[in-house]
């Protein structure tokens, strides 16, 4: 994959700084820590430009950084992580309320959220959240695939295994559940396929 130039355009930390509509939008949802960061930075070839963290919590803001590729270009909608524990009630609460805001004000008459990367451990098992968005992105006609992160941690037979069980349990179309690592590259060039595919198409 080409990557001409990538640079953070915007951040925000409430709907009021969200940047006005601009080249189409790909979100990235998922619990904290599930490697969000770590896959824009591979996907994008920039080692730096998310930043990421071993400590859970790290992306706060919705970050928006702008590809440019020979076809055009493309935002990647960095989000703060859901479902981590041990923050304050009233911190979890504001980074809900950003998530929602940013998925509600992107599905407006412009629609520039045309696709989403929901990442999903490997490891763990989806839960309600996983689930709930799902639906969510389904009733709004956008276009999702699920990212299982980190597989390099798991031995090849393990891998293959948990994708399998994963996958059917997310009941996603075929093709829309690939295993990545930010870490190995696993899955990179595939995503990126479906990921244009998803953009340049109108609905699911
Ligand atoms: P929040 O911003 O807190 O929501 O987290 P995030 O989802 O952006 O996760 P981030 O990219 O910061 O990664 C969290 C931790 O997981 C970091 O220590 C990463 O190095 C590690 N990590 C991310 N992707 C991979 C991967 O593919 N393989 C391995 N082994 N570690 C990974
Ligand atoms: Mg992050």
């Amino acid at each position: 994959m080409k990557i001409l130039s990538a640079e953070l355009v915007a951040a925000a930390a409430r709907a009021e700084d969200f940047p006005r509509p601009g080249p189409p939008e790909v979100a990235f949802l998922g619990r904290s820590n599930v490697g969000k960061s770590s896959l824009i930075n591979r996907l994008v070839q920039r080692r730096r430009l998310a930043h990421t963290s071993t400590a859970p919590g790290k992306t706060r803001l919705a970050y928006w950084y702008r590809i440019e590729r020979p076809r055009g270009p493309l935002l990647l909608v960095d989000l703060p992580g859901y479902g981590y524990a041990k923050v304050s009630k009233a911190e979890r609460h504001s980074w809900k309320a950003l998530v929602e805001s940013y998925l509600d004000s992107r599905v407006d008459a412009k629609r520039p959220l045309r696709a989403a990367v929901l990442l999903q451990d490997l490891r763990r098992d989806l839960s309600e959240d996983e689930e709930l968005l799902v639906e969510w992105l389904a009733e709004r006609e956008i276009p999702v695939v699920l990212a299982f992160t980190k597989v390099d941690k798991l031995k090849p037979m393990r891998r293959a295994q948990r994708v399998k069980e994963l996958g059917a349990s997310a009941q996603l179309p075929a093709g829309r559940a690939i295993a990545t690592s930010a870490e190995a590259g696993d899955g990179i060039a595939e995503l990126w396929r479906v990921i244009d595919s998803m953009v340049g198409a109108k609905v699911a």
